[in-house]
């Protein structure tokens, strides 16, 4: 299974920003945008009715951890502000992540959000699993071992770099998402990302959708990096 759209992610400071960014496209564009922390956080939970207003699906990556009660709870409210997908820390346990499954289908009024559980965040490098989280497992059988119990207790997909895609659409098959982050163009910089693809090389590994930030939303010419990342993605080669 595959999402044809890039999702975008609007790590944006306040709503105005964001909007500026949003304006720049074409209003058929049919955007899959990516709501985070910060922008959450500043700009508050109406505006996943705006972006909606706006046609654009809508990830809400809140990335909860917490007791399966205050999981299910925070799951059941979620589910009623119309984000197509959510997301949950693997990490959180099998508790935890059968709660979310059920906050989401008791709170949804309609088709219930996609539950994804993070796996290792792209960010962390294989000496950091080991050495800060002690992690014995390489990073592979670890983000496997995440996914696995992320979807024996009813999650949709999962997210993990392009690396473990493979794996992960071996194991548990095409249907169980594997949504990947760390995404960069040729000669794109990492920042803080360190298990980093290119969307045509994440085609090739097995990703079923793409999550941009930086090289979309930083660059001067959004509209041009966005349709580049689009067409690389969707033939396969960057
Ligand atoms: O700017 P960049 O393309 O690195 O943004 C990646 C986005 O994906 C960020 O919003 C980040 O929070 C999110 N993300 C991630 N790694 C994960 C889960 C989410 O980078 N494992």
């Amino acid at each position: 299974m595959k999402i044809n759209e890039p999702i975008i992610a609007l790590d944006f400071p306040n709503w105005a920003d964001a909007q500026a960014f949003l304006d720049r496209f074409s209003q058929d564009a049919h955007l899959f945008v990516k709501v985070g922390m910060e922008l959450f956080y500043a700009a508050g939970s109406g505006i996943l009715q705006e972006l909606k207003r706006r046609g654009c699906k809508v990830f809400l990556d809140l990335k909860l951890h917490d007791i399966p009660n205050t999981v299910e709870a925070s799951a059941r409210v979620l589910a009623k502000l119309g984000a197509d997908m959510i997301t949950i820390h693997a990490a959180g346990g099998s508790k935890m992540i059968a709660a979310a499954r059920r906050g989401l289908d008791e709170g949804a009024t309609g088709e219930p959000p996609l539950l994804l559980a993070v796996t290792e965040l792209t960010s962390t490098s294989a000496t950091q699993l080991h050495e800060e989280l002690m992690v014995n497992q390489d990073m592979t059988a670890a983000v496997l071992h995440l996914a696995q119990l992320a979807k024996a207790n009813g999650a949709d997909g999962a997210i993990c770099s392009a690396f473990e895609a493979d794996t992960i659409r071996q194991q548990l098959g095409d249907d169980f998402l594997r949504v990947t982050p760390g995404i960069r163009p040729v000669g794109g910089r990492k920042g803080d990302q360190q298990r980093v693809a290119t969307p045509g090389t994440a085609h090739a590994m097995g990703s079923s959708a793409l999550v941009v930030g930086r090289p979309i939303t930083q660059t001067a010419d959004p509209v041009t990096a966005y349709v580049q990342i689009k067409k690389a993605w969707e033939e396969n080669h960057d």
